[in-house]
């Protein structure tokens, strides 16, 4: 893979360049792995075994050493994911889950759909993820567990997160969906890949994510035997063997086309990690020591694989810089404009601290530049135009 050049190369490249920026490259990403990616697909075609493939069961088995777990279980799609390793807990209705209030919707729409209850924590303002160090406000008598997101391409702090679950006998699910291949630094110098640090880990394979497939597709891992088998029914129909229906559970796989195209694209994982980290290396150098925002912040315990470079945007300007962006021709992204407990749906049904001001501080400012594999070639014009921004 061709390793992009840093913009100080091209300090004055200002034209927008021919070809269209987009938040993510989809196209450009497939070209780079057509030839072996169209093998791969023509296999599946050619077998026709759609459902259950081998390639479902190869890919699973190289997930698992990718990430050093002992069982990895392909599902539909991230949510299910989620909704799969809650129904696999022992939790009763009306207990509570602690999650981030900034955060993709998933996590608490399995929460409301299982008859649980979400409490809402506030984030960290560097890290964008769960403030470990106020969970012990949210806790309650039917407090049973955490669901850590590990938002953007970076961790959250998982040993306080984990000592304090333990304190409480509390699960912790790690939704890894943005930021496979992110690995935890341990106090004592271990390291572990996110997901594999909670009781169950959660991905998604949305064409979008880090591992991306072409289609819907997601993932639990544990390494926990007993979880695995249950986690295994629930997903299909609650059955161990056919016809015998064990547990009440749901039709939640990954097909063998989406399977045969992950076997693909996780032997580029960590290349194409490498190429959004050097993007933003780019970035920061770029962009940092503006008192018009704030660069991305890298946390001392985790890797970062920079799913999203966001900003914060400083004194309500974040709306027009994004305008700004757009007449240039330069895509951008608000992840998340509304938190939990001001989405009508779930005003009611969320438990939640007297006020999330670090969560409702970011939904304010929060800006997503384009990051992607193929993103080299537009920096220059990007952060050239972000800069005459801030000289206007
Ligand atoms: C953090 C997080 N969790 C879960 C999901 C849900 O994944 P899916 O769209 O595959 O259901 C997403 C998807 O955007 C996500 O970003």
């Amino acid at each position: 893979m061709r390793m992009m050049s840093t913009i100080h190369q091209q300090p004055d490249a200002v034209v927008h360049p021919d070809e269209p920026i987009q938040m993510v490259d989809l196209h450009g990403q497939y070209l780079r792995i057509q030839t072996e990616t169209d093998a791969a697909m023509q296999a599946v075609l050619e077998r026709c075994a759609f459902i259950n493939g081998p390639q479902v069961h190869s890919f699973a088995q190289a997930l698992g050493s990718f990430l050093d777990a002992p069982y990895v279980i392909p599902c539909g799609n991230g949510t299910d994911a989620l909704q799969l390793a809650l129904m696999a807990l022992p939790l009763k209705p009306g207990d509570e889950v602690i999650i981030p209030a900034f955060t993709y919707i998933a996590a608490a729409e399995v929460i409301g759909l299982l008859g649980l209850r979400p409490v809402l924590a506030d984030v960290n303002p560097d890290s964008f993820n769960l403030d470990v160090t106020r969970l012990e406000e949210l806790m309650s008598p039917r407090t049973r567990a955490i669901i850590a997101v590990h938002l953007f391409g970076q961790l959250c702090d998982m040993e306080p997160l984990m000592n304090f679950a333990n304190r409480h006998n509390l699960y912790v699910i790690e939704d890894n969906a943005q930021s496979i291949g992110a690995t935890y630094t341990f106090s004592n110098g271990l390291r572990k890949q996110g997901g594999t640090i909670g009781h169950i880990g959660t991905t998604s394979f949305f064409p979008t994510k880090p591992l991306a497939c072409y289609g819907d597709g997601g993932a639990v891992i544990t390494s926990d035997k007993e979880l695995a088998v249950r986690i295994r029914m629930l997903a299909n129909h609650g059955q161990q063997t056919k016809y015998n229906h064990q547990l009440i559970g749901c039709n939640s796989r990954l097909d063998t086309l989406q399977a045969a195209i992950l076997e693909v694209r996780l032997k580029h994982l960590e290349t194409f990690n490498a190429v959004r980290q050097e993007a933003a290396v780019c970035y920061d150098v770029a962009l940092t020591g503006k008192e018009t925002w704030r660069i991305p912040h890298q946390s001392s315990f985790s890797s970062h694989v920079y799913h999203q470079y966001t900003l914060q945007v400083a004194d309500g300007r974040r709306d027009a810089l994004q305008a700004f962006l757009q007449e240039k021709g330069i895509p951008s992204m608000i992840y998340y404009p509304l938190p939990l407990h001001h989405q009508p749906a779930y005003r009611e049904l969320c438990r939640r601290p007297l006020s999330l001001p670090v969560t409702e501080s970011l939904c304010r400012s929060v800006l997503s530049l384009p990051i992607h594999t193929e993103i080299h070639k537009h920096l220059p014009y990007i952060v050239n135009t972000l800069l005459a921004w801030t000289k206007q």
